[in-house]
């Protein structure tokens, strides 16, 4: 039997989990790929270290040289995280003949157009499935099962660390800051949680999705950013009265050959299959001319969720070179990349805001309204919590960023207008 050999660099959440599918579903893996696979080396920080899985003291390694320039290793696997090094070692293994899979979104937000043309230049593989809601296997999704559709708008949640956060701020009524630290008790959030809550970590992998479903080279700059620090719950209450429920969205759409790419928190309506999605979960759902709306679910992080999508990136691997055919599944951008004006992105909007409670102040909020030409929904006016004050909640019919932006410059002007308190986008439909 043909033996395969792996450089794993990594032996951390996900690295371990990987260790642990190629031990215990070896039966399946052999029958699938018709090989025996073998990790020759283990790249890790420190050797002495006590880990939750066994492997052979001998494998392990400090040294990166050990499996980049390991003429027998065919194929590494990264799972390391970090930005820097990973890019390096992942260079330096494709320049030295090797295939790779890795698992991290952020090196490949920032240098994966760069790795894809170097690995379709030397004829290897490179795949990343992991890189983007764990278990999900979303990209394959996006560059096989509905390869022959014309997709038209991805909308995902990929940060399963907002998504509880969200979850347990709306179901128990409690504060951002609150949550966010049972969270991090709970090891859902990192002690500096700013990547996850302020979108980062979103934006990098919608960047990933955007690019496979368009075909264009979508790249993090691209993405408008917004995280969900300034979420209260007030507004979740108030958008749940209007139908709606919050969630932080990574949206990619493309209407003729312009996209837009964003990460913001977004008021869905409360019958949109994603709202459904709770807790730690993921879950992306895909808009396509031919077949209509599918969503694809399911864990978004965890050793072994992760590890299924590495190893499977890894039989992809090997089954490519029993069949002599790597470097040929490259999924390198089509089109050039058009991104849309602000008169061209349109969706609904939700305003809050705390104005004078004197005859005519809602005279004066619609004017601001009408004379940007933007039509209004729904509107509710609250009890006053404050003396001669009335809080307002305004929702929008379609219209688009330049004329919201205009709004929201007005009434900041307004003296009747105390505090915009908040404002999202909101998404009704396809
Ligand atoms: N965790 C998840 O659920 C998940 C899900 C999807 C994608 N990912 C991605 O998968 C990657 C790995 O994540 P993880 O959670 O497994 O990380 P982790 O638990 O921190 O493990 C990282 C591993 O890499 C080793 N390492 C890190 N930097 C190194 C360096 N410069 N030289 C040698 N060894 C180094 C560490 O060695 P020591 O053990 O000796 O310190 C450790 O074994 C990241 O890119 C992450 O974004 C993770």
């Amino acid at each position: 039997m043909q033996r395969m050999k792996i450089g794993l660099c990594g032996l951390g959440t996900v690295g371990a989990g990987v260790v642990k599918i190629l031990q215990n579903h070896q039966k399946e893996l052999h029958h699938q790929t018709g090989c025996e696979l073998e990790i020759m080396k283990i790249l890790v920080n420190d050797i002495h270290k006590k880990r939750n899985v066994q492997v052979d003291p001998d494998l392990l390694t400090t040294s990166s040289d050990d499996i980049v320039e390991n003429e027998e290793i065919q194929i590494v696997i990264e799972v390391m995280g970090g930005i820097d090094e990973a890019y390096h070692l992942v260079k330096r293994s494709l320049e030295n003949g090797k295939h790779v899979v890795t698992a991290n979104k952020d090196m490949l937000a920032e240098y994966g157009l760069e790795l894809t043309e170097l690995a379709r230049e030397k004829g290897l593989d490179m795949f990343y499935e992991a890189s983007v809601a764990g278990g999900i296997p979303i990209l394959r999704s996006l560059k096989e099962g509905l390869v022959s559709d014309r997709l038209h708008k991805l909308m995902g949640i990929v940060n399963g660390t907002t998504n509880y956060i969200l979850t347990k701020m709306d179901e128990d009524e409690r504060g951002f800051e609150d949550v966010l630290a049972e969270a991090q008790e709970l090891g859902y959030a990192e002690a500096d949680p700013s990547s996850d809550v302020d979108g980062l970590d979103a934006a990098r992998k919608i960047a990933l999705l955007a690019r496979l479903a368009f075909s264009m080279p979508v790249e993090l700059d691209d993405v408008e950013v917004r995280g969900i620090r300034k979420i209260s719950t007030e507004d979740m209450k108030l958008a749940d009265q209007f139908g709606y429920k919050m969630k932080l969205i990574g949206l990619a759409a493309r209407d003729e050959d312009k996209v837009e790419v964003s990460v913001e928190p977004v008021l869905l309506k409360k019958d949109h299959p994603l709202t459904s999605v709770k807790n730690e979960y993921n879950a992306v759902y895909v808009y396509g001319d031919a077949v209509g709306e599918t969503m694809f679910y399911g864990p978004g992080a965890g050793s072994l969720p992760t590890a299924v999508a590495v190893v499977s990136d890894l039989v992809g691997v090997v089954k490519n070179m029993v069949l002599g055919v790597n470097g040929t599944s490259y999924v390198i951008p089509q089109y050039a990349k058009q991104l849309k004006a602000k008169e061209e992105i349109y969706s609904k909007f939700f305003f809050r805001m705390e104005a004078e409670d004197v005859a005519g102040t809602f005279l004066e909020i619609t004017k601001i309204f009408t004379s940007a030409e933007i039509s209004l929904d729904k509107i509710l006016q609250l009890p006053k919590k404050k003396k001669q004050t009335a809080e307002i909640v305004i929702v929008t019919h379609l219209a688009n960023k330049a004329q919201f932006e205009q709004v929201v410059e007005n009434l900041n002007q307004l003296p009747i207008v105390h505090q915009l308190k908040s404002i999202y986008r909101v998404e009704e439909q396809a």
